[in-house]
């Protein structure tokens, strides 16, 4: 073999393993999963773009993480009234509403849940979620934005519904502030997950 070979084969075998690092890295192991609502807010008026959602594209910008929207297969209505008056009902049944496709969360290691306190407790369709996915010996970090109710003790479910899951200190933010000041939203966003 000339030297000229060697240094070819060499370039390749670095080449192919600088390749392999590239892809590794891309590889993300963690998850931002979140429900949101748009529409009509009683706080912050007709909104395009839900509060949680705000925080969970935070969240994933600054971790690298995949997303995945709870989208439930049937919109909640636009009105807020008819609204929260469905999400009583589905509360009182402990309804399963069903949502729009799935994530296999077999891969990740982390799993970010975040959801608006709908009554003191997680939206029916994120129990939806739930039930359809083992996140035991994962790390569950949960975040919420609510008006007023912090978080309600919501990090509970995760407990008594994970019990080999690391649930971490959950992070509640005001739908107004996470709408209307992203900053101060930030600010608390970077603060928690340090
Ligand atoms: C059905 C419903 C129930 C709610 N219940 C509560 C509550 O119990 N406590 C609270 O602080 N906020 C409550 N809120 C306000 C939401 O938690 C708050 O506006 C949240 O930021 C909405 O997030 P989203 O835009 O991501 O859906 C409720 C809102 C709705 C629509």
């Amino acid at each position: 073999m000339n030297f000229k070979k060697i240094i070819v084969i060499t370039m390749s075998i670095i080449m192919g393993v600088y390749g392999m690092n590239a892809q590794t890295s891309k590889d993300t192991k963690t998850l931002v999963l979140y429900f949101s609502r748009t529409d009509e807010n009683y706080a912050v008026g007709n909104i395009k773009e839900g509060n949680t959602a705000i925080i969970a594209k935070m969240i994933a910008a600054k971790t690298g993480a995949d997303m995945f929207e709870i989208v439930p297969a049937k919109a909640y209505p636009a009105k807020y009234k008819p609204c929260i008056d469905q999400a009583m009902s589905e509360k009182r049944a402990n309804a399963r509403p069903a949502y729009k496709g799935d994530i296999d969360t077999a891969q990740y290691d982390t799993v970010y849940i975040g959801y608006p306190i709908w009554w003191g407790d997680l939206p029916m369709v994120v129990y939806t979620f739930l039930d359809k996915h083992d996140l035991n010996g994962k790390t569950i970090v949960p975040f919420c934005t609510h008006e007023g109710s912090g978080v309600s003790g919501t990090d509970g479910a995760f407990r008594s519904k994970y019990p080999k899951a690391a649930v971490k200190t959950p992070l509640a933010i005001r739908g107004a502030t996470a709408q209307n000041n992203r900053k101060g939203a930030e600010k608390l966003v970077d603060g928690w997950i340090k």
